[in-house]
């Protein structure tokens, strides 16, 4: 008995270890540095993992809020999603990537891709507008992005610049998948009951401007959304305002409902004829909805008629100056 115990003792010492990155990680892996962002049930912190020395952005989520405000759907979504986006498909690098996640008493860690040039939505307020040629850029990036997530067969639902971050090359990486949706399968954050669509249109507090009328109105939602979100996003990246903009969500709720919106005088022509064909109340007739999972009728369209679609080459702003 005795000699039997013994050797497993001596087996387990001589057992290989399992390699660092095979074991489940654990917040003392990570020195937490600062605060990047703070959401309604997480915080996001700047980390480096203290045996690589890698930056990680670490999104720490609060479990007994989670349970108390019925969130557990969202958080399963963020995760799902974000690991079937990520992968070796080139397309994979215009999303944070999930690279772990681990759990204690009171918290759930999503291991994220740390962003290092933050949202699009501060650069853009420093920037106030971007020039036509950068427009076009990140417009191409975040058409490629659209159509990886068609692939992928996912709907973000809560497109905006907020959610739109730059990698240290300034390319875009989108993050925030907690709203989206994975097509075929049942989607219980859809739900149309009153509480359901209070607590949605909760969820969009302060930043209702992007939503299309069927995310606001709890209708069926399609890829189709995130084109209505593609649309108002340009249209900001080039005059420095959203669409509908009001003194109040409500207000702003009304305008999305009644397509009213209009553009500066000096708002590029080619760009203004693009954003009308997104911006368009009836899903189905916003440009590229009938599309493949290539949006070719957006590609070919002419504010994108010098975009090399093979390879967009280097971003057009850099950290150098
Ligand atoms: N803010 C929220 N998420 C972030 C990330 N992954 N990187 C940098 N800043 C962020």
């Amino acid at each position: 008995m005795n000699s039997c115990c013994d050797q497993n003792h001596s087996l387990n010492l001589k057992m290989p270890q399992p390699q660092n990155e095979d074991r489940k990680k654990i917040p003392r892996d990570y020195y937490f540095l600062k605060i990047l962002g703070e959401g309604s049930f997480s915080t996001v912190y700047l980390t480096v993992e203290a045996e690589s020395k890698k930056e990680y952005a670490i999104k720490v989520l609060r479990k007994r809020q989670i349970i108390r405000e019925n969130k557990m759907e969202y958080v399963n979504r963020e995760k799902k999603s974000l690991l079937k986006l990520g992968g070796s498909d080139p397309s994979s690098r215009f999303f944070v990537h999930l690279y772990a996640t681990f759990q204690d008493s009171e918290h759930l860690y999503f291991v994220l891709t740390y962003a290092r040039n933050g949202e699009l939505l501060d650069y853009l307020a420093r920037q106030k507008t971007f020039k036509i040629e950068w427009v076009k850029y990140y417009a191409a990036e975040l058409l490629l992005a659209l159509e990886f997530m068609k692939v992928k067969h996912i709907i973000h639902r809560d497109l905006k610049p907020e959610n739109i971050l730059f990698d240290r090359k300034w390319h875009i990486l989108i993050t925030d998948f907690g709203s989206s949706k994975i097509v075929g399968e049942p989607d219980v954050l859809k739900k149309s009951d009153d509480t359901n669509c209070r607590r949605r249109k909760n969820s969009f507090v302060g930043t209702a401007q992007y939503v299309s009328p069927e995310v606001l109105h709890g209708e069926e939602t399609s890829y189709s959304s995130d084109l209505w979100a593609f649309g108002c996003i340009i249209y900001q990246m080039i005059s420095g305002q959203t669409p509908f903009r009001a003194a109040s969500e409500y207000l702003i709720f009304q305008k999305i409902t009644n397509l009213d919106y209009q553009f500066p005088e000096e708002f590029d022509q080619s760009a203004k004829d693009l954003v009308e064909k997104l911006i368009n109340l009836v899903p189905e007739k916003r440009l590229g909805a009938l599309d493949g999972t290539s949006y070719t009728s957006i590609r070919e369209h002419e504010f994108f008629k010098n975009t090399n679609w093979d390879d967009l080459g280097p971003a057009p702003i850099s950290s150098e100056g």
